[in-house]
């Protein structure tokens, strides 16, 4: 469906739970999220009735999220629920691995086309102490079967954070250039008001692009599947691709083509929006598939 400024909006983004296995200091405190907050998630079968009403408004591909999504009891029945709506061609997961190699067989026969990772080191050590609590080789591990298994494009997301993890940019290239892998920088964001989160500690995507550009050749190749708001390119003689997500820096509203949904049943038109739409809610009253689907319509057509 198309939305006020012409957007076709054909990807919807669900987050299954706000839990995780990892407290990533740029994500998450270290005491989680309060169990409280778990009493009002949608059930899996709400889950995929809203998944099929937003198919009916034209949502044709759709991402799983968290928190980790891989945690979230049942998820493989879940993906293979919402593999049997016809009009869903894409279902992908974010998942920051540490989970995914021992149920991908599972995943991927259920009907799960394709998955991004999150990682922001390569040195033990340091992913360790970003996570708080992750294993790097859990990660490796996970990407390793992916690849064998042949998904693809398989991406990785590293947020960029100076003094933590910027030296390793370059390392992040030789890893998209050996490999075909599509490595992904993202511009620290605040988030939650963390802390962690400090204006110094941001590094702009041109100053990543000035580092990796001062050693490899960048260039604009073949469009790699899936619509997010990364700037792909590849890299001379290189396998994979590097992308950019400057989501600080520079917005990228205009190609937006996704509306998200929340753990606890809010659709959301933008990341950024104040406005939620309350489909739980609707639930509870018995809403008809009609009303849910204007519920859709409506934050399609007024997404900022
Ligand atoms: P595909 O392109 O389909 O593979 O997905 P994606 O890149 O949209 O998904 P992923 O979950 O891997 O998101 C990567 C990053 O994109 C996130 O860390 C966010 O920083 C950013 N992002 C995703 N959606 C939005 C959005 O709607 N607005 C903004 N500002 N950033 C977003
Ligand atoms: N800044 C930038 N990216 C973030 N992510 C989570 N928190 C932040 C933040 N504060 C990223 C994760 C994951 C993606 C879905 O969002 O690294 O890959
Ligand atoms: Fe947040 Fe993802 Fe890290 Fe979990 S793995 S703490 S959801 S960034």
């Amino acid at each position: 469906m198309f939305d006020n400024y012409d957007r076709n909006i054909d990807y919807l983004r669900v987050s299954v739970t706000d839990k995780c296995n990892l407290r990533c200091k740029y994500c998450m405190a270290e005491e989680g999220i309060e169990d409280s907050s778990h009493a009002n998630i949608l059930t899996l079968g709400e889950i995929v009735g809203l998944v099929r009403v937003a198919a009916c408004v034209g949502i044709r591909k759709v991402r799983l999220t968290g928190g980790e999504p891989l945690v979230r009891k049942n998820i493989t029945k879940l993906i293979a629920e919402i593999a049997k709506i016809p009009q869903i061609c894409d279902i992908a997961i974010t998942t920051n691995g540490m989970l995914f190699a021992d149920m991908a067989e599972e995943l991927s026969a259920a009907g799960l086309t394709r998955v991004n990772f999150s990682l922001d080191s390569l040195e033990a050590d340091r992913f360790r102490y970003i996570t708080s609590r992750g294993n790097l080789s859990d990660v490796v591990r996970s990407i390793t079967k992916a690849m064998e298994m042949g998904m693809a494009p398989i991406k990785i997301n590293t947020v960029v954070m100076k003094g933590i993890n910027d030296h390793e940019i370059l390392a992040f290239v030789e890893l998209a250039k050996k490999m075909l892998l599509h490595v992904r920088f993202i511009e620290f964001m605040p988030v939650g008001n963390l802390p962690f989160y400090k204006t110094d500690r941001v590094v702009t995507v041109s100053e990543i692009r000035e580092i990796i550009e001062h050693k490899y050749e960048l260039y604009k190749g073949a469009v790699i599947q899936g619509n997010g708001p990364a700037k792909s390119y590849q890299i001379r003689g290189g396998m994979g691709t590097v992308g950019f997500i400057s989501a600080m820096s520079d917005h990228f509203c205009g190609e937006c083509n996704r509306i998200r949904m929340t753990a606890d049943g809010k659709l959301r038109s933008c990341l950024f929006a104040k406005e939620e739409f309350n489909l739980r809610l609707a639930l509870q009253n018995h809403a008809s598939n009609e009303t849910l689907a204007d519920i859709f319509s409506k934050a399609i057509r007024e997404k900022p």
